[in-house]
């Protein structure tokens, strides 16, 4: 096979390319990511030249299975995530800011694999930080006996032929940036190298069914590829959320081929590594303090999961000719649509004032039963009246101000009225057959936002 030698133009941010050198890239927006590396064209992708066709067999769709048990990480947020444990033979991106937590939850996750009873075979293998970094860590998080295989390394073609020669269930590399793999000829951390070592070495993980965990760096600029340009190559995308100001860590599935998406697991970090938080709920309320005005408790939904989380606003009149609107953990758009819906169909002014809206604790929510909340907490800090404290509301606004229901009310009422909390607002429209389930909780129905601004006169 000829190798052709062409220098194409990557973004590193989203993989797109260019046959020429551009400042803004069309396909992800971002500025200033795309970078020229020559290619050997995606060396691991086209290897047709001189190999013999074979004939492929087709079999029927109803055929044996052949699914080995899911390895149960002992983690249960990340057992969670996952889909109910690791499926053997699996890739999992798992993405993230910089000292976000990826190598910590990696470690942790290794050292309890490697100490089930089977004793499971499990490499972690550093290109990042050398050996006695890793230990450091290690002792730190108390999992310095754990029978963890650790090397520090960055040569793909090494790192492939000793793993292929071990019973390996489980590798991480740590992180994919740094792997480098002599023929794909661009530098380590460019788009065509990241992707010709991870292509590589899935091929391996499918070959001998070892769980492949790959890190890789959310990068905000310059020429190191993020991990967005393996999303497509992977079957499972994790990605760690978290504020730098707070404890809290999420770990949400935006891809899975082996569990639902949108799951997220919970950790709070701490000395000793990243902790499971098995009540979400309580730990996003512990801050909350009642009666004020522009706050207001979201009974949501994450995964399978009931999440309380307290959502607030400030509203003031305007300083500027065009009124300022600041989002922090929701979508911009959606408040653009609440505060429209707001002015047009309950007749608030909105125009001259300046709206923030913040979710508490660094949660990212993108469910629209969240609409009513930020209505709730938008009105409330407008008025300078503070709603009940015991209170929780949810349900989605539709663009003639009606209040529309959500997946899973019963669910929501459940968890909130778990944690203490007296009433709710909920939207009106639920049928005899489907009843909701108060529990003790007052229910107070409503079927437009004109009935939620009365509520505050
Ligand atoms: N000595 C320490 N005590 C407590 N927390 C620490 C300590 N050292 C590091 N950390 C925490 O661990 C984080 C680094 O996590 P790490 O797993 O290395 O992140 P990543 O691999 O995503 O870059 C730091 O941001 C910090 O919060
Ligand atoms: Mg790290
Ligand atoms: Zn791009």
């Amino acid at each position: 096979m000829v190798k052709k030698n062409t220098i194409q133009y990557f973004c590193q941010s989203c993989g797109s390319v260019y046959p020429k050198w551009q400042g803004k890239c069309d396909e992800c927006g971002e500025w200033n990511t795309i970078v020229e590396e020559k290619s050997t064209i995606a060396e691991g992708y086209s290897k047709l030249g001189g190999k013999f066709v074979e004939q492929i067999d087709f079999v029927p769709l109803n055929g044996n299975l052949n699914n080995p048990a899911r390895i149960t990480t002992g983690i249960k947020e990340l057992d969670r995530v996952s889909g109910g444990g690791l499926v053997p033979g699996s890739v999992i991106l798992v993405g993230g800011d910089p000292g976000i937590g990826k190598s910590t939850l990696l470690l942790q996750a290794c050292a309890s694999i490697a100490g089930l009873p089977q004793q499971p075979e499990c490499y972690y293998i550093s290109g990042e930080e050398a050996l006695d970094q890793v230990r450091i860590r290690a002792r730190r998080l108390g999992l310095a006996d754990a029978p963890v295989k650790l090397a520090s390394a960055t040569d793909v073609e090494n790192i492939i032929a000793t793993i292929d020669k071990t019973n390996a269930k489980v590798v991480v590399i740590d992180s994919i940036q740094t792997m480098y793999l002599e023929a794909a000829e661009s530098t380590p951390g460019s788009v065509s190298q990241v992707r010709a070592c991870a292509y590589e070495l899935i091929k391996l993980a499918k070959k001998k069914g070892f769980v492949l965990f790959l890190v890789g760096h959310v990068t905000k600029q310059g020429s190191i590829a993020g991990p967005r340009v393996l999303e497509h190559m992977v079957d499972t995308v994790l990605y760690f959320e978290g504020e730098r100001g707070h404890q809290f860590r999420i770990l949400r599935a935006v891809k899975n081929r082996y569990g639902a998406t949108d799951e997220i697991g919970v950790f709070e970090m701490q000395d000793k590594g990243l902790m499971e938080v098995e009540n979400p709920s309580a730990l996003f309320l512990a801050e909350r303090r009642g009666n004020i005005s522009g706050s207001c408790v979201f009974a949501g939904i994450e995964g399978s999961r009931p999440l309380l989380v307290e959502i607030q606003a400030l509203v003031g009149l305007t300083g500027y000719s065009a009124p300022k609107r600041a989002v922090v953990g929701w979508d911009s758009g959606r408040l653009s649509m609440v505060l429209a819906v707001l002015e047009t169909r309950g007749g608030l002014n909105l125009s001259s004032q300046d709206v923030y809206l913040n979710i508490a604790g660094g949660l990212k929510i993108t469910e629209p039963a969240a609409d009513l909340a930020v209505a709730m907490a938008i009105i409330s800090s407008l008025t300078n009246k503070p709603m009940p404290a015991d209170m929780v509301i949810f349900g989605e606004i539709g663009l003639s101000g009606e209040i529309r229901a959500v997946s899973q009310p019963n669910l929501r009422l459940k968890e909130a009225g778990k944690l203490g909390f007296k009433s709710a607002i909920v939207p009106l429209n639920h049928t005899k057959d489907k009843k909701l389930a108060g529990g003790d909780l007052q229910l107070h129905e409503i079927g437009n936002v004109q009935k939620l601004i009365n509520w505050f006169n």
